[in-house]
């Protein structure tokens, strides 16, 4: 959807994330396990939002923490969303549930990384495509998502280190964030940039778009602002 007027920009879908997250910013528990710790009316919006995209884009340590299917449980009469698997490695157990679950096609960007045996395994079920680079081209491959899967609106689900690469690429342009009432603490707990570290090459300027109130969580949706910031926020 975003192509920058006058630039060699190729054509790419329009990228939302969305993300729970603690009172502390925090994404995860303890030791990265899954992050089951928003409310079910939470879930059911994570499924309404991936409802509404054409692909859906995890990390591969997320897809393994989290067991995700990527899939729309219990809804029917629509293209579920493509889901779609980052990995630089390309270690990524062909054990894992989503590959063993009916539902959209697979699509894996890696490196030449990847183990032959583990590419062998997968290319059954997914569409492999393998970067040249030590690391996947995040704008090629989402414009490729964009030309070949016709996929106008993606959502990121996850992790945090992805996420990162997104909004360093400046390739982020809306954030679903539900805040919930919790504080877990924890100097390596992952945040929304992964596990703290550098600061990120360039700040993402965000605008409020959307705050619902749902019992003790707040939904809130954010758009990326690029180009002149609003005067309000201007510093
Ligand atoms: N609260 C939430 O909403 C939420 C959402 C999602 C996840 N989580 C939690 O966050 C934790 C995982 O987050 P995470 O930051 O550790 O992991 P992540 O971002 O899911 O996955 C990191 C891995 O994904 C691959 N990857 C990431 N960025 C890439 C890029 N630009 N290009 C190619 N590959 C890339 C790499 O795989 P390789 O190492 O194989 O190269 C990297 O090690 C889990 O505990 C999960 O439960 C929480």
């Amino acid at each position: 959807m975003s192509r920058l007027a006058g630039s060699e920009m190729p054509l790419r879908p329009f990228v939302t994330a969305n993300f729970a997250i603690t009172a502390d910013g925090r994404i995860s528990t303890r030791n990265f396990t899954p992050s089951d710790f928003s409310s079910k009316r939470d879930k059911r919006r994570l499924v309404k939002i991936r409802a509404a995209c054409d692909a859906v884009l995890v990390g591969a340590r997320t897809l393994g923490a989290d067991t995700m299917t990527m899939g729309i449980p219990g809804v029917r009469g629509k293209n579920p969303p493509l889901r779609v698997i980052v990995s630089n490695s390309g270690r990524i157990a062909p054990t894992l549930r989503v590959f063993h679950t009916l539902g959209a096609q697979i699509v894996i960007f890696t490196t030449k990384k990847m183990p032959v045996k583990t590419r062998a395994a997968l290319a059954p079920v997914a569409d492999i495509f393998i970067h040249p680079k030590p690391a996947v081209d995040l704008s090629l491959a989402l414009a490729i998502l964009r030309a070949d899967y016709g996929v106008k609106r993606l959502v990121c689900e996850g992790g945090g280190t992805l996420l990162r690469s997104f909004a360093a690429a400046d390739l982020l342009d809306e954030l679903h964030l539900t805040l919930c009432p919790l504080v877990f603490g924890g100097a390596t707990a992952p945040t929304l940039t992964g596990v703290p570290g550098k600061f990120l090459p360039k700040r993402t300027q965000l605008r409020l778009v959307e705050m619902t109130r749902a019992g003790d969580e707040c939904f809130t949706r954010w758009a990326v602002v690029r180009g002149k910031v609003p005067a309000r926020t201007a510093k």
